[in-house]
């Protein structure tokens, strides 16, 4: 046989193959046995050396020339598979947008956050503005402004937590409510005042109604002619937007507090029938009341104190447990779960975060 034909039959054999080949390792495959070592066509240019000149210049340029026409075959067709393999990756991995997330848990909005957003909201439509204060006070602005001199028995009710005593014999405390910033308020700006404060507070106690940290809501409305009426309106305004009762029924209850007089007590009708809490009377023998807050008129004391002339400015204040809210509102029933960061009470006493049942609504529901 001759170098051509020979070479003319690989040709035509490794094309073929070339052609057949559906996959990488098979192109591998025919690229071994036609170019390899031990390859046909490498073993055909071994015999190139056994040729006389005249011979291996006609098969030199032949073989040379078949060499390079099978490799650049073999280097096209990895192209189209490689290509082609990629195409059926890309098709397989596609992303599938229209499949459903994963069940991921979300956070919910703690009840005290969602109380204290609430009764925000409806304050703030009768025109209320949130002030501040720090949780770390001078007995000045905790107790004596308030009307609470050392010796006084009221002191005594505020299980009082002390920081170390200063060299001038001072002491700072934990503000055992908001009403401190009423002190503030009055001290920094001229009237009218018209603020809530909301705010922790903290005293030495613990128990199913009790904890050490608490959450508080206080309001000061002051200006030249703010009388008792006010008080009561905002106040069974207020109650019956947070608690949703349209007409529920308020008590005021005479009490007393150092910094108001006249003072009161505040309750809520509610009734227990057969052991389940309702709020609003049910006008049955079951109805009774529940003490939410305190409040009066701003004592003179408190306004001369601030420098405020009790002759030309009066006004009211309230005093409010938020925690003690929240658990009425949403019926929880013991207030250390509150603090308690366990994430299945979270779970079952918290609020979705766009799904607040009242906030944004406010008086216009
Ligand atoms: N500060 C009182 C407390 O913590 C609550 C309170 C009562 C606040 C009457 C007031 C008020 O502003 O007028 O028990």
């Amino acid at each position: 046989m001759d170098i051509k034909t020979d070479s003319e039959r690989a040709r035509d054999d490794f094309l073929a193959a070339i052609e057949d080949a559906v996959a990488l390792d098979a192109l591998e495959q025919v690229r071994i046995a036609a170019l390899g070592k031990k390859g046909r066509i490498s073993e055909l240019m071994r015999g190139l050396g056994k040729m006389s000149n005249e011979e291996r210049q006609v098969a030199g340029p032949l073989l040379n020339g078949l060499k390079r026409e099978i490799g650049e075959a073999i280097e096209a067709r990895k192209t189209a598979l490689e290509a082609a393999a990629l195409e059926a990756r890309l098709a397989e991995e596609r992303l599938d947008v229209t499949a459903p997330v994963r069940p991921e848990m979300s956070g919910t909005v703690h009840p005290i956050a969602q109380v204290l957003d609430e009764v925000t909201e409806i304050f703030a439509d009768m025109g209320f503005s949130v002030a501040e204060g720090p949780d770390i006070e001078t007995d000045f602005h905790n107790f004596t402004a308030l009307n609470i001199p050392p010796e006084h028995p009221a002191r005594q009710m505020h299980d009082t937590f002390y920081l170390p005593e200063k060299e001038d014999g001072s002491q700072l405390v934990l503000r055992t409510h908001t009403s401190p910033v009423q002190i503030r308020t009055m001290m920094a700006k001229q009237p009218p005042h018209r603020i809530v404060i909301p705010g922790r507070t903290y005293r030495c106690d613990y128990d199913m109604t009790h904890t050490p940290m608490f959450h508080q809501i206080e309001g000061l409305v002051i200006d030249r002619e703010t009388h008792m009426g006010h008080l009561k309106g905002c106040l069974i305004d207020f109650a019956r937007a947070f608690f949703e009762v349209d007409d529920l029924l308020l008590r005021f209850r005479p009490s007393y507090f150092p910094f108001t007089e006249p003072s009161a007590e505040v309750d809520i009708g509610c009734s227990f029938k057969a052991g389940e809490f309702r709020i609003g009377h049910q006008g049955g023998p079951e109805d009774d009341w529940m003490e939410i807050l305190g409040c009066g008129m701003v004592h003179p004391k408190v306004l001369e104190n601030c420098g405020l002339d009790p002759a030309e400015y009066q006004g009211f204040a309230f005093g409010m447990g938020i925690d003690r809210i929240a658990m009425l509102k949403y019926g929880i029933r013991d207030l250390r779960g509150f603090f308690d960061s366990d994430l299945r009470w979270l779970r079952h006493y918290g609020f979705a975060a766009l799904d607040a049942p009242t906030l944004g609504q406010g008086l216009s529901r």
